[in-house]
């Protein structure tokens, strides 16, 4: 909303006009030309316009919303509703990069008829484009189920965080032999499978690095190093709006927390000594 008086504030650069929508052949084009990737995540229209604005390829409606907007500990406990209904608003703001939905926890785990019923929800009821789902070998009858029935299906293997109690923190996995080799060959069948890429969260560098020239497909790296196709952060983060605690792997491009809490102080000081709203802002 522009409120009588304010400042406008800077504009992103704009796009140019013929600039065509993403597509996920496109991510595997980018792949092939050595082209880096660049995502990050989104829950609300207005800051999926900006980020769509400044030529993000990629926009995640993560079920780290669980966890940033909602203010829960996990992503465990969101729901397909909740999803659809952030994934509806970031739809409706983005005309350029792709956007995938997350599809959150037992949603896709109980049997591929579910998740095939659930993720056709993402792209009929909230304009998704893709679904994201977690784990390896295990799920990948349920990717070939989705893929078949035309819903792209991205990866994401690693740390994933609806497994959080299995591993019993935020402990970076592929550290050992075993599980660097569940994790490599992981990823060949989800390839294999037809997804059109793979987040790989936290695991080591060399691990993603290895992964990354073994697969036709791209790997979109959180906390994996910089020999990834792509990268992903969450937003949040990366805004410093989150601050209940900071990943190794996250760096901060601005300190928004800082900034709205500076912005309030102002506020609450300005109506309680009357200096809030002025003649200007009367009418
Ligand atoms: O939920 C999310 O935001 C994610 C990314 C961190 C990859 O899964």
């Amino acid at each position: 909303m522009v409120t009588a008086g304010a400042a406008h504030p800077p504009q992103p650069k704009d796009r140019p006009v013929t600039a065509k929508p993403i597509t996920v052949a496109d991510f595997v084009r980018m792949k092939k030309a050595a082209q880096p990737i660049a995502l990050l995540t989104a829950y609300d229209y207005y800051t999926a316009r900006l980020l769509d604005a400044c030529g993000i390829d990629g926009i995640l409606v993560g079920d780290s919303a669980n966890m940033v907007f909602y203010g829960e500990s996990t992503t465990l406990s969101i729901t397909v509703d909740q999803m659809i209904y952030h994934t509806r608003a970031v739809s409706r703001a983005v005309s350029h990069a792709l956007v995938t939905a997350d599809m959150p926890f037992m949603s896709y785990q109980v049997s591929p008829e579910e998740a095939l019923h659930n993720a056709g929800r993402f792209l009929k009821e909230a304009g998704a484009a893709a679904v994201k789902l977690e784990g390896g070998l295990p799920i990948v009858p349920t990717v070939v189920r989705l893929i078949a029935a035309g819903i792209p299906v991205m990866g994401h293997i690693g740390l994933v965080p609806q497994s959080i109690h299995r591993f019993g923190g935020y402990t970076v996995q592929g550290k050992t032999p075993p599980d660097r080799q569940f994790l490599s060959e992981s990823a060949s069948a989800l390839a294999e499978a037809g997804c059109f890429a793979i987040v790989l969260e936290g695991i080591p560098a060399d691990l993603a690095a290895e992964i990354t020239q073994q697969i036709p497909i791209p790997t979109i790296g959180i906390g994996a190093g910089v020999g990834c196709d792509g990268q992903i952060l969450v937003t949040n983060d990366l805004l410093g709006l989150f601050e209940d605690f900071q990943p190794k792997f996250v760096r901060r491009y601005a300190h928004l927390a800082q900034t709205m809490r500076e912005a309030f102080v102002r506020y609450v000081e300005d109506v309680r000594a009357r200096q809030f709203p002025s003649k200007d802002e009367s009418y």
